[in-house]
């Protein structure tokens, strides 16, 4: 039985048809749909496969103490987490970008100290490191671009995929910051216990083009 993690945020459709083209349906009648509904674990007796379904910041833990064997999850809190998970492919569909959002186009002038939003504080203070200007890092938890809007916070680091919610909110994206895409992540012993299986995953996945 290998245990598989799908995410319950904006990758989760990435990921289901990630798995479809590695040859798994997660969500067809194996799965009786039930990726729509309430069910946290389900089986997929004749494939041998267990689907957890997680908050896409609790998967790094699960799959890094190997309660998952493998998941889907986004770079962007990859990079944020603490964790020593294998990322064999990254997934090309649903890629958006880190960015340093605000009001107006320009970062701050050198020698001033702004307040910055964000859901990445470890990502926002690597990124602050060094620059001529310097922030308070200001950690919320969604609606990041309700803060600079509302002069909660001069910046926020945040995901911009369409650019839709800085369009609607009267943002602008200043410099990007990381590509952020969704990733194949496996526990290092999972790797080693059902190599042969997630190789031919992997290499489903590569033969279809839908990773890098
Ligand atoms: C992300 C991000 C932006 C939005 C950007 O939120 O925080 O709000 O998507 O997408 P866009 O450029 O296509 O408009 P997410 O959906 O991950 O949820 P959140 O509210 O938890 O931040």
């Amino acid at each position: 039985m290998i245990r598989i993690a799908l995410p319950k945020g904006r990758n989760l459709e990435a990921a289901i048809a990630a798995f479809r083209a590695a040859g798994i349906a997660l969500d067809g009648a194996g799965g009786n749909g039930r990726t729509n509904g309430r069910s946290l674990i389900w089986r997929l007796p004749d494939e041998g496969i267990e689907v957890l379904s997680l908050k896409d910041w609790d998967l790094p833990l699960y799959v890094g103490h190997g309660i998952a064997d493998c998941g889907i999850v986004g770079s962007d809190v990859l990079e944020e987490v603490d964790g020593d998970l294998l990322v064999p492919v990254r997934l090309l569909a649903g890629r958006s970008r880190m960015s340093l959002i605000g009001r107006e186009s320009a970062l701050p002038a050198a020698g001033t100290q702004v307040r910055l939003a964000t859901k990445y504080p470890n990502t926002a203070r690597r990124i602050v490191a060094g620059r001529a200007w310097g922030a308070e890092i200001m950690t919320l938890s969604g609606s990041i671009e309700l803060a600079p809007a509302l002069h909660l916070a001069e910046l926020a680091l945040d995901i911009v995929q369409t650019g839709r919610t800085l369009a609607e909110n009267h943002l602008v994206e200043i410099e990007t910051v990381a590509e952020v895409a969704a990733c194949l992540v496996v526990n290092r012993a999972s790797y080693q216990r059902h190599r042969a299986r997630l190789n031919d995953w992997i290499g489903r996945l590569e033969a279809a083009g839908v990773v890098s």
